[in-house]
């Protein structure tokens, strides 16, 4: 069938017709596909060369790259890694290979690309879904600019291990508010049609179980059973799942013995049988080949063997598909039916991409530099980042807030306030880059608003901003300001991946300064920049007020002046629970009841502890605002309720303040009586409520029972008859209970 001028594209490539579904057209490609080109199609390569990869990519060996990026710029390499020219290399696979597969693009956006919002732990304590999904489509419209397809996040692992530093990078502890988040992520992501230019694939990581590292050393061996799984560490993945998510990434880590890149029960039987799941599961950095040292394997072979058996799609930068996939198939050791089901899901990703139409990056005139309109979703994102968990009453600086509850103007006007004189001093005041977090490789320290430039904007020469090295001097600055706000807590490089720590003190000489400055008796606000729950027992004994702001981006001094100035109010709540001492470690709302129960309202010295408190310095769910809530005790329509029903919790909340605020209204469950025990209390959902001073409103929360639902004994997920305690409160450890019955009908 040819045409006087030549085979058209879609007479000789069918799949090419669009027209048609996708699971047609990826029929009629496997059908063309010899066996090496399908081992191609499941092999990864960080970074891509349009030159020295020309031959691998002619010749269709090379289906997907990490890290490439810059759709049409010179040839620069930036520490080693391509910039630039990624749609050269496509037209190699496009319009030189014999079946013209497009490359898949990956690159961590982690949290913005060059718009740089917080880390992914302190867009938790926004506890917005609305807000997260906003800054996931910014990231997403200036990374596709750059030609970038895919991404890695979201990060979903749950953890109660701040001594792990990949903690900044997920959604916190919880699997309700990790999931409603990730399910964000990934709708700001990829859209509601991946295949919009300005939409990425998202990939849902690290399946299953990554936060449990033992001892929270990253990588470490993970033990943990089936029904805690289930209850909560695959739970966030659901939600991602549910959203649409194309992508999983499987888990570095083993779990009871079993590495996940060879768990077969978890990936093939759980992830794609029972949630029956079409998308595809790529490896972490050459974890196929890291079965080798799990000592699962005894050679790469034999790690591909497992891993394809397992249902690893596609080899990150590990090689062991392409050099032995084709053999093992041949051989008979591997079923060929394995190598189509994973080609099938790559393919499908890349035909849900749009990739087969437009596999172009390049867009004329799009930029991706911060502008404005960005930098306002930075703006509101870092504001949301910041938990105030102490006020004496030295917050905010200025004190005035319009009366009418009206926005207050912007800018300078507004700075001819009450804030009196300030001393900015720490170890952050001119910084930019440490302020953008882990996992940034397109941020730049010069896009960021430093807290010093910041301040001095808003106050003048009401501000003075000490160097950060800390001397007599600044003691002496300190006496003459009204009021000192130091700036406290780590670097980026101290979280993250690889970046665990064994002490979740402030870092070595900060605590000094802290005492030095406190013993002087001036009002002291501590801001503390993390990546991680740390010990913040002696900061909040020694500050007036303190902050946790974790690393929040390019507005990071826009955002703080706004939050100390009293601009907004701050409405930031822990995604975590910040434990007493490194020692308490792990803590967090999954505690499940013992045996021997510890009674709060008997003796809070009573514990497992005989050198320490049982409870943890700063509960999950705390922060506080500006002015005052009372909560009513919750009341519920009905107090019974058939495990398919529902009802509704009411609780009125009341701004008892002066200024008005955003309350994070907290609704937690717990399950008294269960066939497995159950955490003591989990959060199931929230709202965000804006209240005026004096107002007081009703907040209602639709309850189904489908949320009291456990995974029992079997791992099955189930709805027992019996009583539910819910609960609602400004967080996890102040709630106020209501107890109702599931009853079947029948
Ligand atoms: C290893 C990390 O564990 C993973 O999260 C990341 O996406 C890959 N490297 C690629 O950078």
């Amino acid at each position: 069938m040819t045409s006087p001028t030549g085979p058209t594209p879609e007479v000789e490539r069918p799949w090419l017709d669009a027209a048609l579904p996708t699971e047609t057209r990826i029929d009629l490609l496997l059908a063309e596909m010899t066996l090496a080109d399908k081992v191609a199609q499941t092999h990864q390569v960080a970074n891509i060369d349009p030159e020295a990869d020309a031959e691998q990519l002619r010749a269709g060996r090379i289906s997907s790259s990490l890290y490439a990026s810059g759709a049409t710029a010179g040839n620069e390499r930036d520490a080693g890694v391509l910039v630039g020219n990624i749609d050269a290399a496509q037209r190699h696979a496009v319009e030189g290979s014999r079946l013209g597969i497009p490359v898949l693009f990956g690159r961590d956006v982690i949290h913005g690309h060059r718009t740089v919002c917080p880390i992914p732990l302190g867009l938790a304590a926004s506890f917005d879904p609305a807000l997260v999904e906003e800054v996931a489509t910014v990231a997403a419209r200036e990374a596709t600019v750059d030609g970038v397809a895919w991404t890695f996040a979201p990060m979903v692992d749950l953890s109660e291990e701040p001594r792990w530093g990949r903690v900044a990078e997920s959604l916190g502890e919880t699997p309700v508010l990790s999931g409603r988040l990730a399910a964000a992520l990934v709708r700001g992501f990829q859209g509601d049609d991946p295949s919009d230019p300005e939409r990425l694939a998202a990939c849902a990581k690290h399946f299953a179980g990554y936060g449990l590292a033992a001892g929270g050393r990253d990588y470490d061996t993970v033990s943990v059973g089936e029904n805690t799984l289930r209850n909560l560490h695959l739970r966030p993945f659901k939600h991602a799942v549910d959203a649409g998510v194309l992508t999983l990434m499987a888990a570095f880590n083993d779990v009871d013995g079993t590495p996940m890149h060879a768990h077969e029960h978890l990936i093939r039987g759980v992830l794609k049988g029972e949630w029956g799941w079409d998308g595809m599961v790529v490896a972490d950095w050459n974890g196929v080949g890291q079965l080798v040292n799990q000592g699962v394997a005894t050679d790469l072979r034999e790690a591909a063997a497992l891993a394809i058996r397992a249902g690893v799609d596609l080899d990150m930068c590990g090689g062991a598909y392409l050099a032995h996939l084709e053999e093992l198939v041949e051989s008979g050791e591997v079923e060929l039916a394995l190598v189509d089901d994973a080609v099938r899901r790559v393919l499908r990703v890349k035909f849900r991409l749009g990739l087969f139409e437009r596999p172009y990056a390049a867009r004329p005139g799009a930029a991706n530099a911060p502008t404005p309109a960005t930098r306002a979703v930075a703006l509101r994102a870092a504001q949301a980042a910041h938990v105030l968990v102490k006020n004496d009453g030295v917050l905010p600086l200025d004190g005035s807030q319009p009366a009418d509850g009206s926005e207050p103007p912007d800018g300078n006007e507004r700075a001819a306030g009450t804030a009196g004189s300030v001393l900015l001093s720490g170890a952050f005041v001119d910084e930019g880059e440490a302020l953008l977090g882990t996992w940034t490789l397109d941020g730049r320290g010069d896009d960021v608003v430093s807290p010093g430039a910041a301040l001095r904007e808003r106050l003048g020469d009401r501000v003075t901003v000490s160097d950060g090295r800390f001397s007599d001097v600044t003691l002496q600055q300190v006496r003459r300001a009204d009021t000192t706000v130091l700036l406290l807590g780590e670097h980026p490089s101290r979280s993250g991946e690889a970046q665990s720590v064994t002490d979740i003190g402030l870092p070595h000489g900060q605590l000094d300064v802290l005492r030095a400055v406190a013993g002087l008796g001036k009002p002291l606000v501590a801001v503390v920049y993390t990546g991680r729950p740390l010990d913040l027992g002696a900061v909040l004994d020694l500050a007036d007020a303190v902050v946790v702001v974790w690393h929040p981006g390019v507005e990071a001094g826009n955002a703080l002046a706004s939050i100390l100035l009293g601009d907004v109010e701050p409405h930031g709540r822990l995604p975590m629970t910040f434990p007493l001492t490194t020692g308490h470690i792990p803590t967090s709302t999954h505690q499940r009841p013992t045996g021997r129960l510890i009674r709060a309202d008997v003796d809070r010295r009573e514990g497992r502890y005989i050198d320490a408190l049982t409870y943890p310095r700063l509960p999950f769910g705390h922060g506080l605002s500006y002015s005052t809530v009372d909560y009513s005790a919750p009341t519920v329509s009905s107090t019974s309720v058939a495990p398919d029903g529902s009802l509704t919790l009411s609780v009125t909340v009341t701004n008892t303040g002066a200024r008005r605020c955003r309350e994070t209204v907290q609704l937690y469950v717990s399950d008294p009586v269960a066939e497995v025990t159950r955490p003591l209390v989990e959060l199931t959902d929230w709202r965000l409520v804006d209240l005026a001073p004096g107002e007081s409103r009703e907040v209602a929360f639709d309850v189904s029972a489908e949320q009291f639902a456990y995974a029992g004994r079997d791992h099955t997920f189930r709805v027992d008859d019996g009583e539910v305690v819910l609960s609602t409160g400004p967080d996890s450890a102040r709630l106020q209970p209501v107890s109702l019955t599931v009853r079947s009908t029948s």
